[in-house]
């Protein structure tokens, strides 16, 4: 049976040691780190994923701010609330999230951020810096996959990760960060996604698998290879009327069959998702420990 990535218990360490550093701070007489996140209209996920951010401020003792914007708001009028975020004086930083409505732009969005404050790290110009291995904000679940496997001590040296999905937040950053030098790094990266051709025949020979699809139990056990790494970043509700709650969230990973055949796996929920959360954090803090300075 496979040992657990346990994301909950990481990511409360992650947290406390947050919480210490913002309190040696504050002991100095400096401010507290503020994030504010930005969002666009009423997508129910969207409105969970914001205030728990918030809760996550407060838990570590940084000041937060929640923007509500109508989504009737124009393209314009949107870079117009980032322009003056861009310019607020301790702000630390700020993030827009996604999606926004059809009717606007995302990438013109992201790229009007100023990058110094983008903690989300989706801005080309911290996409860049990340693909080149300078430091900058990395996007928070690549990130925190990158800490969970070095926490939990799982080399990425000279193993095959396969990764599945290439999207500008997850599959294609976390493609880049595994093949960069160093640790965690070093790895030989395989990306694979829609158009692939034979996903399982890549899939069977990895060391270690990111799964990042949103396709509910994709991957089955005859998959993977035995004692692999799976780390499934895939969470989508599906529904259930014999549950309390009326659905269930469901990873990428078939976790009943796969689970006996590999060596460590992330649950869903408490795996990537705590430690996402907790990135977005460290890189607040990132911003705010350059701007004090
Ligand atoms: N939507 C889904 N994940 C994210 C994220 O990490 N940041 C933002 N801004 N929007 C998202």
């Amino acid at each position: 049976m496979a040992n657990i990535l346990d994301g909950i218990k990481l990511s409360k360490q992650i947290k406390q040691e947050i919480k210490d550093e913002v309190i040696q701070y504050v002991n100095q007489g400096y401010r507290r780190p503020h994030l504010l996140a930005l969002l666009v209209g009423e997508n129910a996920a969207s409105v969970t994923y914001v205030n728990n951010k918030i809760k996550d401020c407060q838990a570590v003792g940084f000041k937060s701010s929640l923007v509500k914007l109508k989504n009737t708001i124009t393209e314009e009028g949107l870079l117009k609330e980032v322009g003056k975020l861009n310019e607020t004086d301790g702000l630390d930083g700020f993030i827009v999230q996604l999606p926004l409505p059809k009717h606007i732009n995302q990438e013109r969005i992201i790229t009007a951020i100023n990058p110094d404050k983008d903690v989300d790290g989706f801005h080309p110009v911290n996409f860049g810096k990340m693909a080149l291995g300078i430091e900058s904000f990395l996007p928070a679940t690549p990130y925190g996959i990158m800490e969970m496997l070095s926490r939990y001590k799982i080399s990425t040296e000279g193993k095959q990760v396969v990764v599945i999905g290439r999207s500008r937040i997850v599959g294609r950053p976390m493609s880049i960060l595994l093949s960069r030098k160093g640790n965690p790094g070093d790895a030989t990266v395989t990306l694979v996604h829609s158009k692939t051709v034979d996903i399982p025949k890549h899939t069977r020979n990895a060391d270690i698998i990111i799964t990042a699809l949103g396709v509910p139990q994709f991957l089955k056990a005859d998959m993977i290879k035995q004692g692999s790494v799976i780390i499934d970043v895939g969470i989508t509700k599906v529904e259930d009327f014999t549950s309390e709650k009326g659905y269930y969230l469901s990873g990428d990973v078939d976790f009943p069959e796969v689970s006996p055949k590999a060596s460590w796996i992330t649950p869903v929920p408490g795996g990537v998702g705590p430690m996402t959360r907790a990135m977005l954090l460290k890189n607040t803090l990132f911003a705010y420990s350059k701007e004090i300075k």
